[in-house]
């Protein structure tokens, strides 16, 4: 169905506006104006998908939209009982058969394991949603040495990308979706200051650089996955009612209280990325609302070797997620 007269200038006020874009104001606006296809009727049958960080808030929902929409879900959390119940509850929800895994992804060795575990089960991945993550205020660094912000959201990802590539391929035309943030729009690409000292650590920016660093890594992947098939993107959900938004920023989450979306409005545009026909071909690109949107609002968060700086961020990747791709794993060499 065409979009209602003055749908796209509604649209670009809203964006303008951060406030009535990022809220369910925006949704409800976008939904409604551009007659949005219920995603019931964008189907995934047949398909395999793996939803990351699915025991609480926007995984757990878009696990659920999947299976209702036909896929065959594989859920990863980090935490036996969390993810046994909520394997149970989108099982017995959606009436579908739900697979569960266990890896803190903040640990590079247990994301390479679930890789592995996964790659030895199944010869096909069509979805992969990129979605663990959480806004950490205490500087801390992981078993293995990595900062827990720049491990869980950028070398995980990547990690899990580069791993499941192979079977992402053989799935093709297969989909992976990245759930990044708007916050990202606060800060600029830069590799030298990714990981952060422990004595300026500030969890917001560090938050905001590393899914800055994610909307970089999807270009790249993009350039890296040409031609097999595989498309590579990201999201944000707006500002979405979540356990992780309620502990991370309490005091904003009261503040935006009513106007917050519900976890199934946030996660809307990551079904859609999911299985939309229209979206098969897009790739390298931020979306919120079902459409590509600007990587940058400020002046000051670009820069005009910006593509230079993403293929640092690739080569650091590359280099330290190395140690833990193995021979014996599946994955391609993207160097
Ligand atoms: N809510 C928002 O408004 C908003 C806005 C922008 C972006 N986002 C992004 O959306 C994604 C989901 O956030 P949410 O708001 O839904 O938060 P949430 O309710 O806290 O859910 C986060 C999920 O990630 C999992 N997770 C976190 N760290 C992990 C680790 N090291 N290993 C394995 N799983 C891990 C959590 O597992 P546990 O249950 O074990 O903790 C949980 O399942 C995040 O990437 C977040 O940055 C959210």
């Amino acid at each position: 169905m065409r979009p209602a007269p003055g749908a796209k200038l509604v649209d670009a006020v809203l964006e303008a506006s951060v406030a009535g874009s990022f809220t369910r104001i925006g949704y409800k606006a976008r939904s409604r104006l551009f007659h949005w296809t219920p995603l019931g009727s964008l189907r995934l049958d047949g398909k395999v998908a793996i939803v990351t960080g699915a025991t609480s808030g926007l995984g757990r929902t878009a696990a659920e939209l999947l299976a209702r929409q036909g896929a065959e879900v594989c859920i990863v959390g980090r935490d036996p009982d969390r993810t046994e119940r909520a394997r149970a509850e989108i099982a017995a929800a959606t009436g579908s058969a739900v697979e569960a895994d266990l890896a803190d992804l903040s640990l590079l060795s247990e994301t390479a394991a679930f890789a592995d575990r996964f790659a030895k089960q199944h010869d096909r991945l069509d979805v992969l949603v990129l979605n663990a993550g959480a806004l950490i205020h205490d500087y801390t660094v992981t078993a293995e040495g990595n900062e827990i912000t720049v491990a869980t959201h950028v070398l995980s990802q990547f990690l899990l990308t580069r791993a499941l590539s192979p079977l992402l391929e053989a799935a093709a035309p297969s989909r992976v979706i990245m759930v990044a943030s708007g916050g990202m729009y606060t800060e600029r690409l830069d590799v030298d200051t990714l990981e952060s000292d422990p004595d300026s650590y500030d969890g917001t920016a560090a938050y905001a650089r590393c899914k800055r660093a994610q909307v970089a890594l999807a270009e790249e992947w993009t350039r890296h996955l040409l031609d097999t098939g595989v498309t590579v993107n990201t999201m944000h959900p707006g500002w979405a009612d979540t356990p992780g938004l309620r502990t991370a920023l309490p005091g904003f989450s009261r503040i935006v209280g009513p106007l917050l979306r519900t976890p199934e409005e946030g996660a809307d545009t990551i079904a859609w990325l999911a299985a939309a026909p229209e979206a098969s071909a897009q790739s390298g690109l931020f979306f919120l609302d079902r459409r590509a949107r600007a990587k940058h609002r400020l002046r000051r968060t670009r820069r005009p070797d910006e593509g230079r700086e993403a293929a640092r961020l690739w080569r650091l990747c590359t280099k330290r997620t190395a140690p833990y791709c193995t021979e014996s794993r599946a994955g391609n060499d993207p160097s």
